[in-house]
């Protein structure tokens, strides 16, 4: 199935992302498969991949052709190891917010997209990573995929949408213990959290989740959209602003300047 895989003809100016689609076979209809191509940093996301996955999915919400959208990462090691940490190392609490704000727009983005985006999680999903997972309306995952929220262990808090989103999908207990602890968990206990979909074996992942994708693209998509509309109707902006004054206070606590330094140091954080 892979190999069946044409380009998509968007100018994203950025080449950590590769646009790909695969063709339905009937009315030109097509699944746009996004990769998060930073395999070196684990695909880890900057700055500027926030803001052209989010050019991106602005431009496929008015193409008609494209019916569902597959977000994945390179290599066989990582979905999204996070926001990059090594971009934050220098962040003030205003870079903090603005970072934060991006991100959370993005994640509304895809929470609010009329057409289904599935996160195709092919190992680590951690910080940022699980967040933007956490937005995609469904989550398929490999055998080899580890989950976390481990901002925490950074002195920071989770600032795209974590705290407002996590609980939804595998209820506030279990959000709670996974922001707080910072701990990661397989793709086993995700299953049994929820938070994923459905687990495949890791060869031939993404074939097994565009096979998965392709058993839904051939229901109404005038139904599909009204009822994504319909299910994320909810509006969670007091939570979102909330957390954005809060992940941006945390750089302003030593805590952060701990945390980041150790984390590049490859050390474990001593916190007062
Ligand atoms: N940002 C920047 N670089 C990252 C990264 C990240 N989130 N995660 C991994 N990398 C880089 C590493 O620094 C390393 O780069 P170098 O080769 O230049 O040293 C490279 O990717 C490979 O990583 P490791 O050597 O650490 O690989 P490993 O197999 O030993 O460990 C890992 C893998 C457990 C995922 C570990 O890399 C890790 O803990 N990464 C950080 C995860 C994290 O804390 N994510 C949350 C980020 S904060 C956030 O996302 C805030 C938010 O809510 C917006």
């Amino acid at each position: 199935m892979i190999e069946e895989l044409n380009n998509y003809n968007f100018l994203t100016e950025n080449d950590n992302l590769l646009l790909k689609t695969y063709n339905l076979g009937f009315n030109n209809k097509q699944i746009l498969i996004i990769t998060i191509n930073r395999e070196k940093s684990l695909n880890a996301v900057d700055l500027n991949i926030l803001k052209s996955l989010s050019n991106v999915l602005k431009h496929v919400k008015d193409d008609s052709n494209i019916l569902s959208i597959i977000i994945t990462g390179a290599g066989s090691k990582a979905f999204i190891a996070g926001a990059d940490i090594k971009s934050m190392n220098n962040f003030n609490s205003e870079d903090a917010y603005k970072y934060s704000v991006l991100g959370q727009d993005l994640v509304k983005l895809i929470n609010s997209f009329d057409k289904p985006i599935i996160a195709a999680i092919n190992g680590y999903a951690l910080g940022g990573g699980c967040e933007i997972a956490t937005a995609c309306h469904l989550r398929y995952a490999s055998e080899n995929s580890i989950f976390g929220q481990p901002e925490v262990k950074l002195g920071i808090i989770a600032g795209w949408g974590g705290t407002v989103n996590l609980k939804k999908i595998i209820g506030l207990g279990n959000a709670t213990k996974l922001l707080i602890s910072g701990d990661t968990i397989n793709c086993d206990e995700a299953l049994r959290l929820g938070l994923v979909n459905m687990v495949f074996p890791f060869a031939n992942f993404l074939s097994s989740v565009i096979k998965e994708v392709k058993s839904f693209c051939h229901n109404s998509p005038n139904a599909i959209k009204n009822t994504l509309i319909s299910i994320n109707s909810s509006n969670n902006d007091e939570s979102y602003k909330i957390e954005s004054d809060l992940f941006s206070k945390s750089f302003k606590h030593e805590d952060s300047r701990i945390g980041i330094s150790a984390f590049l140091r490859k050390e474990k954080p001593k916190f007062k």
